[in-house]
This record gives C-alpha cells, sequence and structure tokens, in this order.
C-alpha cells in the first residue's frame, strides 16, 4: 500500500494525513519536536498511520513527500532522504513569521522555487497553499460530483504533477494546472485564487470552487 511522507503535521500537514488516511495511503507524520510529541495524531489518525521523524517520514514516502512547515525552516529539511521524491510544497512566505527574505520581497523567485533550488534532487509541485486548512478537510468530494472543488498546482515536471493530481483526485480534489514553478506566484498569497473562493474562515464548512472557478482566478492574477 502507497505511503505517504508528511514533515509538518499542524494544521495543513495534519488535514492532509487525514485525507490521505481517509483515501487508504499509510501516512507517517513528523515535525521539529519528535514522534513522540505526534502520538496522539497518529492514534487519532488510526493503523495507516505512524508517527516518525522528518527524516523517517522522507524515506517511508514512496513517491510523494508533504511539506508543510513555515518557510524558514526549509533548510532542516532532509535533503538526501527526499532525493527522487515528489514535493507537496504547501508553503507560503509571511515575512512577519519567516523574516525577510529579499528573493521573495522582490518576486524574483516563488516561494516553491526556492525550494526546488534548495532541493534540486527533488521534483517541487505547488499545492495546497492556497485553501485554509478547515476547507480542505470539508471540501473534499468524491470524483464526479458537481460540487467537487479544485486546487491549482505548479511544478516544473509534468510526471511530478501528473502523480500529484492522481493523488489530489483520490483524496477528494480536482487540479488545476498553474504552469511552472515561476507561475507559482499566481497562486500564492494576494492573488484571487488564495482563499477567497473557498469562503470566508469563519464558515468552517467552505464553499465549493470548481475547476472553472480556479482557472479564472489564476488567469486574473496580476503582479
Ligand atoms: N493553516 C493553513 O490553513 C494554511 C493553509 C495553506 C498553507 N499554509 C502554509 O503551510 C505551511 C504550514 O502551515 P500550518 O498552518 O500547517 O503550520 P502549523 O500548524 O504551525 O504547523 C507547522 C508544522 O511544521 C512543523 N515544523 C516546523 N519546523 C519544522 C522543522 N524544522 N522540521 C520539521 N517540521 C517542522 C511543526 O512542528 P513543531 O510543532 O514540532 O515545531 C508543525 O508540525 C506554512 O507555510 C503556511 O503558511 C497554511
Amino acid at each position: 500500500m502507497t505511503t505517504v511522507g508528511i514533515i509538518g503535521s499542524g494544521q495543513i500537514g495534519g488535514t492532509v494525513a487525514r485525507l490521505s488516511v481517509a483515501a487508504g495511503y499509510n501516512v507517517v507524520v513528523s515535525n521539529s519536536r519528535g514522534p513522540e510529541t505526534l502520538e496522539e495524531l497518529a492514534a487519532e489518525l488510526g493503523p495507516l498511520a505512524r508517527a516518525g521523524t522528518a527524516e523517517q517520514a522522507a524515506e517511508a514516502g514512496d513517491q510523494l513527500v508533504v511539506v508543510s512547515i513555515p518557510v524558514k525552516a526549509n533548510g532542516d529539511l532532509p535533503a538526501k532522504a527526499l532525493a527522487g521524491k515528489v514535493l507537496l510544497d504547501t508553503g507560503n512566505y509571511y515575512p512577519e513569521r519567516d523574516g525577510q527574505i529579499d528573493e521573495l520581497n522582490t518576486g524574483a523567485i516563488t516561494t516553491s522555487g526556492l525550494l526546488q533550488r534548495d532541493l534540486p534532487d527533488s521534483q517541487v509541485v505547488k499545492v495546497f497553499n492556497n485553501i485554509f486548512f478547515k476547507h480542505l478537510l470539508n471540501l473534499a468530494r468524491p470524483a464526479g460530483a458537481s460540487d467537487r472543488s479544485a486546487l491549482p498546482i505548479a511544478g516544473d515536471n509534468a510526471t511530478a504533477k501528473a502523480a500529484v493530481s492522481e493523488f489530489l483526485d483520490s483524496i477528494g480534489y480536482d487540479a488545476v494546472d498553474t504552469g511552472s514553478l515561476a507561475d507559482g506566484w499566481r497562486q500564492q498569497p494576494g492573488t484571487p485564487v488564495y482563499g477567497a473562493p473557498y469562503g470566508p474562515f469563519d464558515d468552517e464548512d467552505g464553499t465549493s470552487a470548481v475547476s472553472g472557478v480556479i482557472r479564472e482566478g489564476l488567469a486574473a492574477a496580476s503582479r
């Protein structure tokens, strides 16, 4: 059975872990403080889940490893264990949390472009960064549902993007191709597809945002 590695098991990483287990994947959840601090989450997720170190989560991911940590912590990622893996990068740059990063401030590179540069032996795909974690949990729908939401994905490798699209499909979402990692700014904070299409944060159920809505939002992005 396929295993998804999860590095960073907070709001978004923990939610992707929940959706993954619900879809029948094994998951290995990890964080910065060590597996013993994730025993409760692993127990809640059930028999398909276990807690490990970030390195163990990276190694356990057959193909896919979710990276869901603050951008400032990217340097701690286990590069060797992540080589050859498809990284699902949920990261957003918030200078007040991450510190000032010049290249991101100027838009010279996107957040996921930066991660790809740091980890050249992995294939980075930007995904899940534009949706509030409670909406991500509650808007998942089976394939073919008329109110199935879509998530934008950006990446430089077509095979990696296809694998991520297949994964999204299995956990309840359609994928809309944003383009390359350099195009990933179209789904970063402040763009039309960031948060808003899925409804206000105080409505935990969220509002469905089908593929056409996300496609239009990506096309309308400007900087
Ligand atoms: N919250 C949302 O709705 C949302 C939506 C879209 C995108 N995002 C973005 O996704 C990323 C994660 O956000 P979040 O809200 O899920 O954050 P969070 O709830 O604060 O969780 C962050 C996770 O990352 C782990 N972590 C921190 N430093 C680490 C390191 N050096 N090595 C391994 N794990 C580390 C933390 O572990 P410890 O607790 O042990 O430190 C924690 O499990 C951020 O870039 C955020 O902007 C968030």
